[in-house]
């Protein structure tokens, strides 16, 4: 195919390696797993893989909290193993994307370290110290995991900012010396061949210059980071020219991509990928979770047929001429889309629904681990909560766990996910959710993201086309169609539970390529049918 961007028209799947695939039996999900887990991917059809952070970490926050950028950690693996893994993926025609925390480091990394050590050390400056202010915090920032944002250093007598953990000190983007440290940080990971990069918290690098105060919005909320707008922590200007400096890094090589994290509470598309620049200068990619949150990370997008083109159609218009949406409904963050969306007995259609649009948007699609086969949240006891997150706001908030158990491979013990005893309980509906039943079941989930994505492969106009939504289509209808040159596909979402009228004024002969309902090969003179409850239909203009 012409100008084939394997992160541009392929599928990315997440993966989070503590739950993926355990080869050595403690419980823990590695690297050899993945690489034994290869050949799934290779026949699902994804195109590249984002691994979340392995590099070497006390785990305070699970991989989030870097102690050494150049190293694997030992529960993952070595070095050496993650070099297999490149080169076995790359066997595969898959790309693997490697999560790059930048915004912050542990507080044992040897960095800290030097920094913590004296006020005069040279590496004093590549972490953001201030005084207090008679004993107190420089100022009124908050962190994301709770509490303040600063925390008191007793042998400098200084304060270090921490955006989340106090276990993870924030770096000093302003210092060239830092600066320039990541950025060789990076080559060194280019030069061993990996593909690219999600930017973890991309939108947080730069803090105000004169370290002023936030400004309260509303009263008292659960998450006291909730109650500011995050105007002189997030999203400032400066960040920018960072990632033209890093988009110059990745284009000096060939077929290199990034995607940034870029949560904005409430979600608003037009900041989030105002991180793509002109489209060609900063970020690939921009995640802003539109089709999971709403006004706060705890407000989450209700499901429905015009709550989603809203989105959608919102967020398109932010996107650069140059440049190019991508489309993610989890992550390891979030709570699981087919949770999320309920549905009660109904989940499953629902979720056929949502894979169907995923994978026929424009854009990019990101698929977490598991969601092809409808893995749901887990339910946690107190006692198996591992995530600080979970520990911190129990029993309100479960924190992250539910979303990260265990891949369910197989209807056997641990779900096939490890001989040992597995870091985080295998949720109980695995007898029927898991990769071996699924696979054998034409109808499954499993196998219809496997027909989606094949499908989006030969198909211009889903990889590739553009993108308009069919206005005539009811409350309850997402009608789109994707185009490119003389391929017109029209895809029809059925979101409600009954069956709805569809009546597009399009003349032609329209094929069905893909349905959960019609048979595949039939033709229709016009638009105008009914929708079974939960259909999904492709149509091809003949
Ligand atoms: C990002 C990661 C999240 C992590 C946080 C702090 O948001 O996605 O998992 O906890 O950064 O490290």
């Amino acid at each position: 195919m012409d100008n084939w961007l394997w992160w541009k028209h392929g599928v990315i799947y997440q993966i989070y390696p503590r739950s993926f695939y355990d080869s050595n039996g403690d419980g823990i999900g590695d690297i050899n797993g993945i690489i034994e887990k290869l050949d799934y991917l290779s026949e699902l059809g994804v195109d590249g893989v984002w691994l979340s952070p392995i590099n070497k970490s006390p785990m305070y926050d699970f991989g989030y909290d870097i102690s050494d950028y150049r190293d694997i950690d030992p529960v993952f693996g070595t070095l050496a193993d993650y070099e297999r893994l490149l080169e076995e993926a790359h066997k595969r025609g898959i790309k693997i994307v490697m999560d790059l925390v930048m915004n912050y480091t542990s507080h044992l990394h040897p960095w800290f370290i030097e920094s913590r050590s004296s006020r005069d050390n040279p590496k004093r400056d590549w972490y953001i110290w201030h005084d207090g202010k008679n004993g107190r915090p420089p100022n009124n920032w908050k962190g994301i995991f709770g509490g303040g944002a600063w925390e008191r250093d007793e042998k400098t007598e200084q304060f270090y900012m921490h955006s989340f953990l106090k276990e993870m000190p924030d770096v000093n983007w302003r210092n060239k010396e830092l600066k320039n440290a990541m950025f060789d940080m990076i080559r060194y990971w280019l030069d061993k061949g990996v593909d690219g990069f999600r930017l973890d918290v991309a939108n947080l690098y730069i803090k105000d210059d004169e370290f002023r105060n936030n400004h309260f919005t509303i009263g008292p909320t659960p998450r006291p980071y909730d109650m500011q707008r995050h105007v002189y922590d997030k999203n400032r200007p400066e960040i920018h020219d960072i990632l033209r400096e890093f988009r110059k890094i990745l284009d000096s090589y060939s077929d290199k991509m990034s995607v940034g994290e870029i949560f904005v509470e409430p979600a608003d598309p037009k900041i989030s990928q105002s991180y793509l620049g002109d489209g060609k200068n900063e970020l690939h990619l921009a995640f802003d979770f539109g089709l999971i949150i709403t006004k706060s990370s705890t407000r989450l997008l209700k499901w429905g047929a015009k709550r989603f083109s809203d989105v959608i159609e919102k967020r398109n218009s932010f996107i650069p001429e140059k440049g190019w949406p991508c489309n993610v409904l989890s992550t390891h963050d979030d709570s699981r889309s087919i949770s999320r969306f309920k549905g009660g007995k109904d989940a499953i259609k629902r979720a056929k629904v949502v894979s169907t649009m995923l994978l026929t948007l424009r854009g990019t699609p990101f698929i977490y681990y598991g969601e092809e086969i409808g893995m749901r949240d887990g339910k946690m006891k107190r006692k198996d909560i591992m995530d600080p997150m979970g520990k911190k706001y129990w029993p309100l908030y479960m924190g992250r766990d539910p979303e990260r158990t265990p891949m369910q491979w197989a209807p056997d013990e641990n779900a096939g996910f490890t001989t040992g005893r597995p870091w985080l309980p295998v949720n109980n509906d695995f007898h029927l959710v898991n990769v071996k039943t699924e696979s054998q079941d034409p109808d499954s989930l499993l196998n219809l993201n496997k027909r989606l994505i094949s499908l989006r492969k030969e198909k211009d106009a889903l990889n590739r086309g553009e993108w308009y939504s069919a206005k005539d289509a009811s409350d309850d209808v997402m009608a789109y169609y994707r185009v490119k040159k003389d391929q017109k596909i029209l895809v029809v979402l059925n979101f409600s539970n009954s069956p709805r009228p569809l009546k597009i004024d399009d003349q032609g002969v329209w094929k069905n390529i893909f349905s959960t309902h019609k048979p595949v090969g039939d033709t229709f003179k016009n638009i105008d049918f009914t929708l079974s409850p939960y259909e999904a239909t492709i149509l091809e203009q003949d």
